[in-house]
């Protein structure tokens, strides 16, 4: 059966193909062969009623609307798995990388903050709450950009950008995050035609909000939430008043120490260039050894550990004994060693870096 109506000059498609009105009956009537004939078609075709606007039947739309409900439903489920894992994997990054939490304190934050966000988001989405679509790309596009971003930050760690994005991209949980969150970027763009469809019902709670304005408020707001956190990690707590290194100069002008005040296995700590952190020993045959103590893995500060006359990284575990050699990893390479000058009043002078390591940018 053919649709009733027909609109505009020589529309000819919906016409029915067989019958009285067909366009082959019109055309073959004897007084038609051989002319050529325009068809100025308006309003029924059969029954010459005037033309009215298209509209789907009640069948038609309520099949829309269920398709786009059940494609809707299917992109929350989806979007809101990943904001979940992608917590898990957020909790497992700041449970199992301590270097966040003494390097980087602003970034920890940061990743909480995420954290919380993907967790709630993760939960609305998968009990269907229809909020929190655009949100939730937000977080997503947020998230994705913040954390890769962060490579840019490595000379605030004495690093290279090249080397802090090796260590960072070689983490697996990182590139999951990274992953995830692309994901729900991708599943939200995926969801765009449901979206747009539901944006039109007229019921509040099947209506999905659609806007660029809308998406532009759910990013502001939530990078204004990442913000004040990586504000709130970036505030430098004073220095608890005992028990930490203290960094020494000596009384001669560019000395660190004198060597008659250095004792065998206690470490005299001095900065070498300025803002680099180094230790010197004094050894049991009365040698002098100067070592940068910014760990060659992310850079991290070394402890040491009289017991064992090693450096120890509290960040990932590394260890070095007392000559910058390393005897446990992650870290691969040895400490840089800082090169001295004694004068002939035992004053000790740095003079050089013989071996800088990735932490002197
Ligand atoms: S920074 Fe990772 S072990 Fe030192």
């Amino acid at each position: 059966m053919a649709a009733p109506y027909v609109y505009g000059c020589g529309v000819v498609s919906s016409l029915p193909r067989a019958g009285p009105f067909s366009l082959v009956s019109l055309i073959s009537r004897p007084g038609n062969r051989g002319k050529t004939t325009t068809l100025h078609i308006h309003g029924d075709a059969v029954t010459g009623a005037p033309a009215k606007p298209p509209s789907q039947s009640p069948s038609q739309g309520g099949s829309a609307k269920n398709t786009a409900v059940r494609g809707f439903r299917r992109i929350q489920l989806a979007t809101g798995g990943m904001l979940l894992l992608s917590s898990v994997v957020g909790v497992y990054l700041l449970a199992t990388d301590a270097s966040l939490w003494l390097l980087a304190v602003s970034h920890a934050v940061g990743l909480v903050i995420i954290v919380v966000m993907d967790f709630v988001l993760g939960i609305y989405s998968l009990a269907s709450s229809k909020s929190v679509y655009l949100p939730s790309i937000a977080a997503g596009v947020l998230g994705f950009v913040l954390q890769a971003g962060d490579v840019l930050t490595a000379p605030q760690y004495n690093m290279t950008i090249p080397y802090f994005a090796r260590y960072l991209f070689g983490l697996g949980a990182f590139d999951l995050l990274l992953a995830l969150q692309a994901g729900v970027v991708v599943a939200g763009v995926l969801g765009r035609p449901h979206a747009r469809y539901l944006s039109r019902r007229k019921s509040r709670s099947q209506r999905v909000d659609y806007t660029r304005r809308g998406f532009i408020r759910a990013a502001a707001g939530l990078a204004g939430l990442v913000g004040l956190g990586v504000l709130v990690g970036s505030v430098k707590l004073p220095a608890p008043a005992s028990g930490t290194k203290t960094t020494t100069t000596g009384s001669v002008q560019g000395s660190v120490a004198n060597v008659k005040d250095l004792q065998v296995g206690t470490p005299v700590y001095f900065e070498y260039p300025s803002g680099y952190p180094n230790a010197l020993i004094k050894n049991s045959d009365g040698s002098l050894t100067a070592l940068s103590i910014l760990c060659t893995h992310v850079c991290c500060e070394c402890s040491f550990d009289a017991p064992s006359s090693t450096f120890y990284c509290p960040c990932h575990g590394s260890r070095f004994d007392s000559t910058g050699r390393v005897v446990r990893g992650p870290a691969a390479t040895d400490l840089p060693a800082i090169q001295l000058s004694v004068d002939g009043a035992g004053n000790v002078f740095p003079t050089g870096v013989s071996n800088p390591g990735p932490c002197q940018v």
